[in-house]
C-alpha cells in the first residue's frame, strides 16, 4: 500500500499547551504531542507533517498547500472550530479526508463549544481524550484511508 502522508494541524492557542489551563488540556507540550503522533504514524507506515498557527488565514493557506501532497488531515482547529466558515470551506475545497480532534470533551463544556462548523466536512470527530485524541484521530483517519484505497 502507498505510504500515506498525514498533515496534523493545530489552531489558535495550542502552541501554549503545557502551560495553558493544564486542568483542561493536560501538561504535555505541543512538541511532545507532535513527537508521539509522529512515532505512532511511523509504526503504521505513515509520514507526518505538523503545522500550528494562531491566524485563521494562515491555517486556510496551509490547508490549501496540502492539496496534491497530503493524503489525510488530523485537525484541532481550537476555537475556530466553533465559528470559522473559512476553515470549513478550506477543508471542503481541498477535498482531503479530515478527522477533527479535541483534547477536551467540547460537549461537556460551555454551550458555545457544542457547535463545530467543521464537523460536516470531516469524516468524524474525536473529543475528550486529552493528547490521546490525536492518536485516536490518526488511527481513525488511517483506517478510513485504508478502506478508501482497498
Ligand atoms: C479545543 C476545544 C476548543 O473549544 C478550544 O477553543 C481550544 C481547544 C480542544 O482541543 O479541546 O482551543 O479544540
Amino acid at each position: 500500500m502507498k505510504n500515506l502522508n498525514i498533515a496534523v494541524i493545530h489552531g489558535p492557542n495550542l502552541n501554549l499547551l503545557g502551560t495553558r489551563e493544564p486542568g483542561i488540556y493536560g501538561a504535555e507540550t505541543l512538541d511532545q504531542i507532535n513527537k508521539e503522533i509522529e512515532q505512532e504514524a511511523k509504526k503504521c507506515g505513515a509520514t507526518t507533517e505538523f503545522y500550528q498557527s494562531n491566524i485563521e488565514g494562515q491555517l486556510v493557506d496551509y490547508i490549501h498547500s496540502c492539496a496534491g501532497k497530503i493524503d489525510g488531515i488530523v485537525i484541532n482547529a481550537g476555537a475556530y472550530t466553533h465559528y470559522s466558515i473559512a476553515l470549513r470551506d478550506a477543508i471542503a475545497a481541498v477535498n482531503i479526508p479530515a478527522v477533527e480532534v479535541h483534547l477536551s470533551n467540547i460537549y461537556k463544556r460551555e454551550e458555545f463549544r457544542h457547535t463545530s462548523v467543521i464537523a460536516p466536512v470531516c469524516i468524524g470527530q474525536i473529543s475528550g481524550f486529552g493528547a490521546y485524541s490525536y492518536i485516536l484521530g490518526l488511527h481513525a483517519l488511517l483506517h478510513a484511508l485504508g478502506q478508501a484505497s482497498s
